[in-house]
């Protein structure tokens, strides 16, 4: 008798200590973007959710929010400042009110090719980015950086190969003043609007045109309502992967170690995986324009490209009171 009540005692201390353990709701770390999964954004948001929900499974899970489900644009700093989510990951673009030195990734023409961008990054001028958000107090801690690609030019007025078919062209920028800056100096217009309302700003002809990255503009079809597209590879949309401070702060050491090493981790693949949806995606473009007929897509000669390239030239020297002249020659300067 005594035997099965200390076997009933123990049973009873089991389910009283293990079962809620077992039920304890995992903690949520909301993650909210702007594009669709199948871009590498939306490709890296849902590999570091899979990652860390596997490793800290019943601690902490990574819910990933797509297409402005939560937030817009630059409302999704405000929410990640406020405490409302945990992570986002806008493009430099829409850190003009919070760090507008991230302007220097919007620079035209400014990055030759993906790697300078990583060498930009993962060198000093990256450190000294990381120290602004800490300076800042914006109760933002940077992660590390993610990769879309380069943007290409869109109208529904004419074929853009010089810059004088830029002139009175209304362009949906970001809301960066020097993507701003850059349409001027062409002789168009940037309007600056959420990504979200871009596709039903061309359809309606709120505007003529838009820069963007073959993934968002095959995912969102903006090609559908667009009549030309050139390949200018002009500007580099890459993103800065935030999380709350206080956030972070109050995470367990070993937890922030996990979530460290596997954003180390998703941001190597994310590198190679922005490269081959571009590629994919833009194929896909020039697919839709020959089967459809709708669409027809330009490439840039050498020489366009230097005639842009020189009317653009001018933006490069506009900012040096946000962006650092010092990192725009650093970055000229790379090899
Ligand atoms: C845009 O607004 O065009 C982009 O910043 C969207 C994105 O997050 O890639």
């Amino acid at each position: 008798m005594k035997r099965f009540f200390f076997v009933l005692c123990v049973m009873v201390l089991c389910m009283v200590m293990v079962v809620p353990a077992a039920m304890a709701k995992a903690k949520k770390i909301r993650f909210s973007h702007v594009v669709s999964v199948n871009t590498p954004k939306g490709w890296a948001a849902n590999e570091f959710a899979n990652r860390v929900n596997k490793a800290l499974e019943g601690r902490y899970k990574v819910v990933v929010f797509p297409n402005a489900q939560l937030y817009g644009d630059n409302q999704a700093i405000e929410a990640l400042s406020a405490g409302f989510i945990e992570m986002a990951a806008p493009s430099s673009a829409k850190f003009i009110g919070s760090i507008p030195a991230l302007q220097l990734f919007d620079m035209p023409f400014l990055f030759p090719r993906i790697q300078t961008v990583h060498k930009t990054v993962d060198g000093s001028i990256g450190d000294e980015i990381r120290a602004m958000f800490k300076e800042r107090g914006l109760g933002i801690k940077l992660m590390t950086f993610w990769d879309n690609a380069f943007k290409q030019f869109s109208s529904n007025v004419r074929p853009l190969l010089k810059p004088a078919d830029f002139k009175g062209v209304k362009f949906r920028i970001m809301s960066s003043d020097v993507l701003e800056a850059q349409m001027a100096g062409l002789g168009g217009v940037g309007l600056k609007l959420p990504f979200a309302e871009v596709y039903n700003a061309l359809e309606q002809g709120v505007v003529d045109g838009q820069e963007n990255t073959a993934s968002n503009i095959y995912t969102k079809k903006f090609h559908e309502v667009q009549k030309y597209l050139t390949f200018s590879n002009h500007g580099y949309l890459g993103y800065a992967v935030i999380m709350n401070q206080k956030f972070w702060d109050k995470l367990p050491p070993d937890v922030q170690a996990t979530i460290n090493k596997i954003m180390m981790e998703v941001t190597a693949l994310e590198r190679q995986k922005a490269i081959e949806l571009d590629k994919e995606q833009g194929a896909l473009i020039r697919d839709y324009a020959k089967k459809g007929g709708k669409l027809q897509i330009f490439d840039l000669t050498p020489e366009q490209t230097a005639e842009l390239q020189k009317a653009m030239k001018p933006v490069h020297d506009k900012f040096s009171d946000t962006v650092p002249p010092r990192w725009v020659e650093a970055v000229k300067a790379m090899k």
